[in-house]
């Protein structure tokens, strides 16, 4: 996980574990708000009960002395109405309890409270109606008056009335043990919640942490000991890729910098090759030239001077003869070869038609029977801006490579082709000669390079020169055992005169 992904998600276990506190602390806080209007409603409904009972047995008093007196006292009525109003209380604050979404309790107990109440006013209604017709027995019969109360006062409201009080104060009791119980349920709920989400995240903190500090660790670490190894030169040093994330990022980073830095190294070591290679033709060349002509023009007199006599009849002389002349030959190719690396010379622009030069290079080359070369360049193709002779050698030497990759045991096939292309031409060469390995081909283009017995290595090298000079490129692609293709491109020049490149053949494939 990356780091940034680490602490996005450190903060995000925080600040779910603090939501998660904040929303257990509310939902507790709405909870007890709903508790206290529940525990509010229970005592206003206990109170009503106990003022109802109290109300009821004043009036069950007034009631004793009325039927005593045989009139009915304004103390009874009033404690009549009273008790009457006592139950409506109780019935519209029931109804309202029922009403209210929070504090309702279940739809059976709310019926069955309703039913007391109903049962209380029935009671209450029947009692009122028993004393009314206590008090208007006649005065005389005292004892029938006396009777009928004991009976009603028994009957009514100590087996009626006042049991369904109880069980509405019964009633209001279980709602105060009910809210309590909850109350205490919540509190334990909150704090086990509070708990796990305090230990989760709490855990998860520590595992993202620990992880980050070790990936952390680890990419310091990790750089820290490539950096050392890099700067005591081991530029092919590659630092395994951490993961994905940012030490991945930065160890592919640094890796990317290791193998531009040995990239740099490689191009600077080849660069002071060719310099050394250069200055050592420059001097070899020069300082055989000389020497070779003159062993050259004395073997071109003795020659003359011998071929006449008995002397130059012998067979073996003049097979000598041809012999020095041939190598001399020789030994003057390799010197022109090694002066021509050497002396980097900057191309001359003309205009040239490519189909006849390449004619004049193919009549140079010393072609094999076997060998046949087609020149396929189109008549049509543009002239271009090139330093003909310059590039004649160019092409010299690539049909002189083509023809030499052809077994001497089979036919062959050279074909040279061009053709204009976006902003420049392409011309290739092609062989199906023995084809270049892998390995080979990553050096053909290095200068000395080559795998040929009496080849000097320099012919590609003097061509990668000539061609980047031009302004083009030069690269080859090959198969083992099919041919080999040789591409350059020339760029259409605009300016009379380019300005003149390094020579910086890269000794892969392709310059
Ligand atoms: N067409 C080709 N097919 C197969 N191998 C090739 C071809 N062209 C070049 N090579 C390989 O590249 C090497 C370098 O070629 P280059 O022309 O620079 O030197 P050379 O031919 O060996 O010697 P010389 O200096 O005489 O040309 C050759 O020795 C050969 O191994
Ligand atoms: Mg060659």
């Amino acid at each position: 996980m990356s780091i940034r992904a680490t602490l996005a998600a450190i903060f995000g276990v925080a600040l779910a574990a603090v939501l998660v506190a904040g929303g257990a602390f509310y939902f507790a806080v709405a909870e007890m708000l709903v508790f206290q209007r529940r525990a509010e409603a229970s005592y206003d409904d206990l109170k009503l009960h106990v003022t109802l009972a109290s109300d009821a047995s004043r009036y069950m008093n007034e009631a004793v002395k009325s039927v005593l007196h045989g009139s009915v006292s304004e103390e009874l009525t009033s404690a009549a109405e009273a008790t009457a109003r006592d139950l409506d209380a109780i019935e519209a604050r029931k109804r309202a309890m029922i009403a209210d979404e929070e504090i309702r309790e279940s739809d059976e107990e709310s019926a069955e409270e309703i039913e007391h109440i109903g049962f209380m006013r029935a009671s209450f209604a029947r009692i009122v109606e028993g004393v009314a017709a206590a008090t208007h027995v006649e005065r005389e019969r005292t004892n029938e008056r006396h009777e009928m109360l004991v009976q009603l006062s028994d009957r009514e409201y100590k087996s009626e009335f006042l049991p369904h009080i109880s069980a509405a104060v019964h009633d209001a009791e279980r709602d105060v043990a009910r809210i309590l119980d909850d109350e205490r349920h919540l509190r334990a709920r909150v704090a086990l919640l509070g708990a796990a989400a305090t230990g989760g995240a709490l855990l998860v903190l520590v595992v993202l942490l620990g992880r980050l500090l070790r990936s952390v660790d680890r990419g310091f670490n990790s750089l820290l000991d490539g950096s050392r190894r890099i700067a005591q030169g081991d530029l092919g040093l590659r630092l395994s890729v951490l993961d994905e994330h940012e030490f991945g990022r930065m160890s592919a980073a640094f890796n990317e910098m290791a193998s531009s830095l040995r990239d740099a190294q490689e191009a600077r070591m080849r660069m002071e090759k060719l310099a050394a290679v250069g200055q050592l033709a420059a001097s070899v060349g020069h300082d055989l030239r000389n020497p070779l002509g003159a062993v050259r023009n004395a073997n071109h007199y003795l020659k003359k001077r011998i071929l006449g006599t008995d002397l130059g009849a012998e067979p073996r002389v003049a097979q000598f003869l041809s012999i020095i002349e041939k190598e001399l030959a020789a030994c003057a190719k390799i010197i022109s070869n090694l002066l021509d690396f050497a002396r980097e010379r900057r191309p001359r622009f003309a205009a040239c038609a490519l189909r006849p030069l390449v004619d004049d290079a193919i009549s140079v080359v010393e072609i094999p029977p076997r060998v046949r070369v087609d020149n396929d360049v189109p008549d049509t193709l543009p002239v271009v801006e090139i330093d003909k002779d310059q590039f004649r050698q160019v092409l010299v030497n690539l049909i002189q490579n083509a023809a030499e990759a052809i077994p001497a045991e089979r036919e062959g096939r050279v074909r040279i082709a061009a053709e204009r292309t976006g902003d420049g031409v392409t011309l290739s060469v092609v062989d199906d000669g023995t084809g270049i390995s892998e390995e080979t081909l990553a050096r053909i283009f290095e200068p000395l390079f080559s795998t040929k017995l009496k080849g000097t290595g320099l012919g590609l090298a003097i061509s990668a020169g000539i061609v980047e000079r031009h302004g083009g490129t030069i690269e080859a692609t090959s198969a083992l055992g099919s041919g080999t293709t040789f591409v350059v491109r020339l760029p259409v020049r605009e300016e009379p005169e380019a300005a003149e490149p390094a020579l910086t053949p890269t000794g892969t494939q392709g310059v």
